[in-house]
């Protein structure tokens, strides 16, 4: 664990927040960025790709496998070797705490013509991996895991056929995984998902010239022969962007203006959420780039009520969803998540340490085995909060801190740097601390 993990933040309560921020690049289009542009053939050119600790493991993971990647404060270039130029890594591939790293990656290297084995820290260690595995084996895939479960994966390169899948959760993350083996597939890859998630892997697929056609909840990838390279525009992370919508939404006195912020709708859950709470987002400036949405959002305090949210809401609010309890403990009357286990197998049990860390800090909150119930509003006081390396926890609870008497103390706050780096600075400016 490195220092600044350990590192501990001490919040205390904000009059007002002003100001204007810009987000890091948006974590999931960052990863797809850099695993894509390895397989175009050419250079593609990224601008705006965020440099958190999840997207370095993936860019490390890629030199592993060949790529040259080059850095610059502004632009990333990233040397892409063709779909089969990728050489066999020397040694063990590290995906870190990234989920999205080693379950799209395994994809990849299923089909190529070498072995691999890829493992992650002591939070990815207990994070479900049969999820992937499974449908993969039916595309011929020959993967080795702890238990047939949980990583390192040790994974036999060979041909793969395309098959039609039906997937019982809905992950992004699985079904990129199949998409992208998919593409080093004999046939169709087809697969269904119970519900919308983010579909960012599609939309920059065709953005790279594959054919891949959607219908409803079904996507179908063909293998294709060569990928051309094409410039991104990452836009800023909406996921980082909602503790910054939220903070604005409880502390009185504040207004906050988001700027260039993603705004895919398989991700504007939270704007949906909060405007149903009676919260004041207005989005303006909406714009297209590499089939990608962004716009601009501003985020003003406003008195916020109880709403249920659960069904089809889930995957597209799925990792925003300890930042909506943290604003729920400040809505009139009650807020019920439902339909949310996937929380459970994220970098931590979130549902488990939402309601520990809530009820630390005096909020009365009933756990579910797939949700949980907020009755509100409560006056939150300051508490340790244990994150369990948890950057989404780390900041979630730093914002509830915002609105609490006395100190909050986060510790190992450094783990926000796993998809924010900058977090707290940026929480400091604007509370004009
Ligand atoms: C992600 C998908 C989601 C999300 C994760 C990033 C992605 O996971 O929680 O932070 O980039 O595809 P699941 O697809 O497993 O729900």
């Amino acid at each position: 664990m490195s220092e600044t993990i350990k590192m501990d933040m001490q919040i205390t309560r904000a009059t007002g927040l002003h100001g204007v921020l810009t987000m890091p690049g948006d974590k999931s289009i960052s990863h797809r960025s850099v695993m894509l542009g390895a397989l175009g053939n050419g250079i593609t050119e990224i601008t705006g790709l965020s440099f958190c600790d999840d997207v370095q493991s993936t860019a490390h993971c890629m030199e592993k496998l060949g790529v040259a990647i080059t850095t610059g404060p502004d632009i990333t270039i990233i040397n892409g070797k063709g779909l089969h130029g990728l050489r066999a890594p020397d040694g063990r591939l590290d995906a870190g705490n990234s989920g999205t790293t080693i379950r799209l990656l395994s994809g990849i290297l299923a089909g190529q013509d070498f072995d691999s084995e890829i493992n992650g820290d002591v939070s990815l260690q207990k994070r479900p991996m049969k999820r992937i595995i499974e449908p993969l084996q039916k595309m011929n895939a020959r993967i080795y895991a702890q238990k047939g479960n949980f990583t390192p994966l040790i994974i036999k390169g060979r041909p793969l056929h395309g098959f039609k899948h039906e997937l019982t959760i809905a992950s992004a993350q699985i079904k990129s995984c199949l998409l992208l083996a998919g593409l080093f597939a004999k046939g169709a890859t087809t697969v269904t998902e119970p519900a919308q998630s983010r579909d960012h892997t599609e939309r920059m697929l065709k953005h790279f010239g594959v054919n891949i056609i959607k219908e409803g909840l079904t996507v179908e990838i063909e293998s294709c022969p060569h990928m051309i390279s094409a410039p991104i525009e990452v836009p800023g992370d909406i996921s980082s962007a909602a503790f910054f919508m939220i903070a604005a939404s409880i502390v009185p006195n504040s207004e906050l203006t988001l700027l260039n912020v993603g705004t895919n709708p398989t991700r504007t859950g939270i704007i949906d959420v909060l405007n149903q709470m009676g919260g004041t987002v207005v989005i303006e400036h909406e714009r297209i780039k590499n089939e990608e949405s962004r716009s601009d959002l501003i985020a003003k305090s406003s008195a916020l009520h109880g709403i249920e949210i659960g069904g089809e809401m889930i995957p597209r609010i799925i990792d925003e969803i300890p930042i909506i309890a943290v604003a729920a403990t400040q809505a009139h009357g009650t807020t019920i998540i439902r339909g949310a286990s996937e929380l459970r197998v994220k970098e931590s049990d979130r549902i488990r340490n939402v309601v520990d860390n809530l009820r630390s800090m005096g909020a009365e909150v009933d756990e579910q085995e797939d949700g949980m119930i907020i009755h509100g509003p409560q006056q939150l006081k300051g508490a340790e909060i244990e994150t369990h390396g948890d950057h989404r926890i780390a900041m979630a609870f730093a914002i509830a801190g915002l609105v609490a008497d006395g100190t909050t103390t986060i510790r190992n706050a450094g783990c926000a740097n796993v998809s924010h780096p900058g977090f707290f600075e940026q929480l400091l400016n604007i509370s004009g601390k």
